[in-house]
């Protein structure tokens, strides 16, 4: 248990989606992590250099892992110059490395996220300049030191990002559909399902593949992030290479080299189906998934039990005819191909998935972006629970 006293030890940040909190509270556990707290959006926890590194390579909804190097209140602008002054930077970031701040603020008097960037960047660069006569450059794209700044009410804490580029970027994605979903929130989604990674999982409009992607990386236990080239923390001044090189090494033996059993992608549009398995080609799962373009109500899923996942347009960024008549045929859909299934729906139009007209089991509330979602759980059995479970 972590006491505080070892100096090995340091808190750590990892921001998720809404929803997913609880999902990545269990994910570090299992990683090892202590005194793990899921807050919003974000879970704390505490940790050494492996748990960092770990917590890069293997948290399927995590977003980011900060490291916190210093909390602090700032009356003001001034004082949150001079506060982030006091750090001694040259710990953290060299003159030939580039850096750039991302900012975020809630509830607070500071409400211009962007001025916040500028006046730590600001802050930065003249300590630098103060002490060499020359500053690091701002890099917005691609900077080597990438260092968050966030502010409630007038608490700020200071934090380097040691993922660099946002977790979901798994490198896989080389093609995306109209409305591809965040690999982050992909995966959130299988986890919320407690599908068991051993049966069928189908997925009957695919889209660029996304969720049957997440799902065959969980079911061969890869990690996530194996086929990233580059992590911020590699450019960090304590970064120890063999220690990672080690992790990951673990993790490619760990690897499951195959299924025995079906995942299914499907979906009604050429393209999209060509798209997908381009996808799973790059992320090294050619072999696992089995694409095929037809509608969802023509395709004849492996036999149950297993877990149906799908993603229906909401009606928005894809304009429908009759998106009520659509989620109806999904209804029967359901009814008809998926018995003894457990089926989820995932949508952002919570109006049409009523028209499903059947009887949810499990309603959990999430986000894709701004829009407000829900993840719909039907138990697709043939006559009365108790026969099922008999
Ligand atoms: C919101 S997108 C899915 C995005 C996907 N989750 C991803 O990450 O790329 C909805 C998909 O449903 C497909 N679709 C629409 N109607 C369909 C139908 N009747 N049967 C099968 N697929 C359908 C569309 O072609 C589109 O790819």
């Amino acid at each position: 248990m972590f006491n505080g006293k070892d100096k090995k030890q340091f808190r750590m940040i990892a921001k998720t989606l809404f929803g997913l909190e609880e999902i990545l509270a269990q994910e570090l556990i299992a990683l090892g992590a202590q005194q793990v707290k899921p807050m919003n959006r974000s879970v704390e926890f505490y940790g050494d250099q492996q748990i960092l590194y770990k917590a890069n390579l293997w948290c399927r909804t995590a977003v980011r892992i900060l490291k916190p190097i210093a909390d602090f209140t700032a009356a003001d602008e001034n004082d949150l110059y001079k506060k982030v002054q006091r750090i001694k930077w040259g710990k953290y970031l060299s003159l030939n490395q580039t850096f750039a701040i991302d900012a975020l603020t809630t509830k607070s008097k500071f409400d211009n996220s962007l001025y916040v960037a500028q006046k730590t960047k600001d802050a930065i660069a003249d300590q630098f300049r103060d002490r060499t006569g020359k500053r690091p450059s701002v890099d917005l794209k691609r900077p080597d030191i990438r260092i968050n700044i966030y502010i409630f009410h007038n608490d700020c804490t200071i934090a380097l990002d040691s993922s660099g580029d946002p977790l979901f970027r798994r490198g896989y994605r080389t093609k995306t559909g109209k409305a591809p979903l965040h690999e982050v929130l992909a995966a959130g989604i299988v986890l919320q399902s407690d599908w068991d990674k051993k049966s069928t999982f189908v997925d009957a409009m695919c889209g660029s593949g996304t969720i049957v992607i997440e799902a065959a990386l969980m079911a061969r236990n890869i990690a996530p992030g194996l086929t990233r080239k580059r992590f911020g923390f590699m450019n960090w001044p304590d970064y120890d290479r063999s220690l990672f090189e080690t992790i990951c090494k673990k993790a490619r033996r760990d690897i499951i080299p195959e299924l025995d059993f079906d995942i299914v992608g499907s979906d009604i549009n050429t393209t999209q189906i060509k798209e997908a398995a381009a996808n799973a080609d790059q992320a090294g799962l050619g072999r696992d998934i089995v694409f095929e373009r037809c509608a969802m109500k023509d395709l004849e899923p492996p036999p149950p039990p297993g877990v149906l996942i799908i993603n229906p347009p909401y009606g928005e960024r894809i304009t429908m005819e009759d998106i009520n008549l659509f989620y109806e045929a999904i209804g029967d859909a359901l009814k008809t191909s998926f018995t003894d299934y457990d089926a989820f729906v995932f949508t952002g139009n919570l109006a049409a998935a009523k028209h499903i007209g059947l009887r949810t089991s499990r309603r959990i509330e999430m986000y894709n972006g701004p829009i407000e979602c829900r993840l719909l759980k039907f138990e697709m059995y043939k006559g009365s629970r108790k026969t099922k479970y008999q």
